[in-house]
């Protein structure tokens, strides 16, 4: 393994280096192409004030666009030559460029090379994220406005309650993930700040451009103090994290509707067969175990945001533990994100069984409409509730549509507002 910090004289304990290592470099090609985007903003600012000639600006911004296409069609493999991909990219620029090569570094630490890498690693996260939740928002009210008369009955305590529509149930669930993909947005403006240019922690003894290299990475502003730069690691993961777990909560909420509505018992919604596996032993089964993945995802996001937050008992500054943020961060990425993918096809592709939610609305649930009917009508509530109390053994079956077509109330069957859901969507 080659050492960036190797000052000539030192031996090397593989077993000691590879601890240390981890599965570092492994997890840094997660962010590789991030820690190539960010040192050419790096090599800009440098050329900016002079520490860098305009011929050894071009060859860098060269390499480093050479290194990430070899790095993308795999000829550049990120591996245990190296102890991390920043140690990586130094090493290859000085392979290909000598002197120029060891200049790159001049005026950054590694402290803030991985802090700008996860930066734009978690923007982008977040961007996906709020696509993804919007996606599947956009299918949810499509399904929605389409089934908002087909009857289903409405729970509490999972038990029989009032008529309600499979279209209310189906906008319930997009609201949700409207209010996460604004979460996302709102998350992806406050960790927009830019720490690269703060070296170790501490700032250095050139007059870096850092303005200039955070309107060059896209960054909406600069992360100011260099202490706070570091202490933000793990910081800014964690709200990444709570993005990613709230847009799980509305998943794992769906998935346990489709688990219990997918059952022989209540037989309400059909997947088909790509959502579902069989058995090894048993022939008959057919189970959803793609729903009850997607079920699961919440609490391998909330054990790798406990994971994290645990690494981040340090006193100011940089610390190597801080290199353990990296895998918890990461398989909540990839877990959630992997989740949330799945999601807008999944609900087009549900089959609804009409027929079966029709028929589990009995007539004791339009208790409560006969209650309010009253009620409207002047008796005063409590009364009305005994009367309709008093009815429940002689109630005469209603059709659940007429139910639900003065379910006037704004949010209700009658009046849903899906225009001003799908506006907030656009916004
Ligand atoms: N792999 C390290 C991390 O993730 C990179 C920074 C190393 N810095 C250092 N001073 N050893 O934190």
């Amino acid at each position: 393994m080659s050492l960036i910090w190797d000052k000539g004289k030192s031996t090397v304990n593989a077993r000691i280096q590879a601890f240390a290592a981890g599965e570092d470099v492994m997890l840094d090609r997660v962010l590789f192409v991030h820690d190539i985007v960010a040192s050419k903003g790096h090599v800009k600012g440098l050329a900016r004030i002079k520490i860098l000639s305009a011929t050894e600006e071009v060859a860098l911004l060269e390499g480093l666009d050479r290194l990430k296409t070899m790095f993308e069609n795999g000829e550049f493999v990120l591996d245990e030559r190296f102890e991390d991909g920043h140690s990586a990219i130094e090493a290859q620029l000085t392979e290909w460029l000598g002197e120029s090569g060891k200049k790159v570094h001049t005026g950054r630490s590694r402290n803030d090379q991985v802090l700008v890498a996860t930066r734009l690693y978690l923007k982008a996260a977040l961007d996906e994220l709020a696509s993804l939740c919007e996606a599947t928002a956009h299918a949810l009210l499509d399904r929605a406005e389409a089934e908002m008369w087909t009857p289903m009955p409405g729970y509490t305590h999972l038990q029989r309650a009032v008529p309600s529509s499979v279209g209310m149930w189906l906008a319930g669930l997009a609201e949700g993930f409207i209010d996460d993909a604004e979460l996302a947005r709102m998350t992806f403006q406050w960790v927009d700040q830019n720490p690269l240019g703060t070296a170790a922690g501490y700032g250095v003894n050139i007059p870096l451009d850092r303005a200039f290299v955070t309107e060059e990475l896209g960054f909406a502003r600069m992360q100011v103090n260099p202490i706070y730069a570091q202490n933000s690691r793990g910081k800014f993961e964690i709200q990444v994290i709570d993005c990613l777990c709230q847009a799980m909560l509305d998943v794992r909420r769906f998935a346990w509707d489709l688990s219990l509505y997918t059952t022989a018992e209540f037989d309400f919604v059909h997947l088909p067969d790509d959502y579902t596996t069989g058995s090894s032993i048993m022939p008959n089964k057919r189970n959803p175990d793609i729903v009850e993945l997607l079920r699961g995802t919440y609490g391998v996001l909330e054990g790798a945001r406990v994971e994290l937050a645990q690494v981040l008992s340090l006193p100011s500054g940089y610390h190597r533990d801080l290199q353990n943020t990296k895998p918890p961060l990461i398989r909540a990425v990839e877990k959630g994100l992997g989740a949330m993918a799945l999601m807008s096809d999944l609900v087009q592709a549900l089959e609804f069984n009409r027929e079966a939610m029709h028929s589990a609305i009995s007539p004791d649930m339009y208790a409560t409409d006969l209650a309010v009917e009253m009620a409207a009508r002047g008796v005063p509530f409590r009364e009305a509730y005994r009367e309709a109390a008093a009815q429940i053994p002689n109630l005469v079956d209603r059709a659940p549509q007429e139910s639900l077509k003065v379910r006037t109330s704004p949010g209700g069957a009658a009046n849903p507002m899906l225009d001003v859901l799908r506006a907030r969507l656009k916004s």
